[in-house]
């Protein structure tokens, strides 16, 4: 189980250009939950993120898993439990380094570091077995470049890398928005089954309402630092895209957007 306690968040505190974007938040996130997060621009979304991953301070409040707080969680247990895709394909992969180092490099993420490890003949065929898995046609390119594949592809392999290591938490950041509509849907998919398969409790933020509504058991949407809805289990599969829609143009009105 995962939780913010009472979290308060300012940015910019004691200047002229301070906000308060989150006052006494709470939020829980139950074991294997796949969370959708959708919102306007600003709402919170990934400041919520960069708090549960400990990538930005809170003013006040906790985050804790299974009650103990991670706040003073050190970076190797953060990756070891930990996953995360951003929106830029690029962030979380290096361009200059070949596929296989990029997955070698993921596959010890949280150990001593050890190359050698990464790159003997087993893994090199996991590391194929997994990518054909994809269905992109990866498998025969893992001594190219990370830096000469599409935005699709780089995407594809960031998710692979982010969950390689036994995880806890998968933490997405509108990881589908930068894909073309084909690609992105392939990227859901995967995304989807890769929570399912390693029973990861997910937290996705996206602005594609539609994949909001078909994956995952809960939806919740940010409004200036607030938790406008949220639905989960049999509420949230009852939810339309329609329902989605009025809402999010109803509280687009009522902030005078
Ligand atoms: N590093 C920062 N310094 C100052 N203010 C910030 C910082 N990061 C975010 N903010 C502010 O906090 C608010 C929420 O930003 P956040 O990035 O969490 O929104 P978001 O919901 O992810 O938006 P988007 O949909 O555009 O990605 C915004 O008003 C933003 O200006
Ligand atoms: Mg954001």
């Amino acid at each position: 189980m995962l939780e913010l306690r009472n979290v308060t968040k300012v940015y910019n505190a004691g200047t002229v250009s301070e906000q308060r974007l989150f006052q006494d938040f709470s939020l829980t996130v139950e074991e294997g939950q796949f969370v959708a997060i959708v919102g306007g621009n600003g709402s919170g979304k990934t400041s919520l993120l960069n708090i549960i991953c400990g990538s930005i301070p809170i003013e006040a409040g906790d985050v804790l898993v299974k009650g103990e707080s991670i706040l003073k969680w050190k970076d190797y247990q953060r990756y070891a439990t930990m996953g995360r895709v951003y929106q830029d394909p690029s962030a979380g992969t290096c361009p200059n380094l070949t596929m296989l180092e990029n997955l070698s490099l993921a596959d010890n993420k949280g150990k001593p570091f050890n190359l050698r490890r990464g790159v003997d003949r087993r893994r090199t065929d996991y590391y194929r077995e997994q990518l054909r898995a994809l269905g992109l046609g990866l498998e025969d390119k893992l001594n190219v470049k990370m830096g000469s594949l599409s935005g699709g592809q780089r995407q594809a392999v960031a998710l692979l890398m982010a969950t390689m290591t036994p995880l806890r938490f998968l933490i997405l950041d509108e990881h589908t928005a930068a894909l073309d509509p084909k690609t992105a849907e392939v990227i859901m998919a995967l995304t989807d089954k890769v929570v399912r398969e390693k029973r990861l409790t997910a937290v996705m933020v996206t602005h594609n309402l539609r994949y909001a509504v078909e994956y995952g058991d809960r939806i919740l949407m940010m409004n200036q630092g607030r938790v406008a809805l949220d639905r989960a289990g049999e509420e949230k599969r009852t939810i339309s895209m329609e329902d989605i829609l009025t809402m999010f143009n109803k509280i687009s009105i009522e902030c005078g957007n």
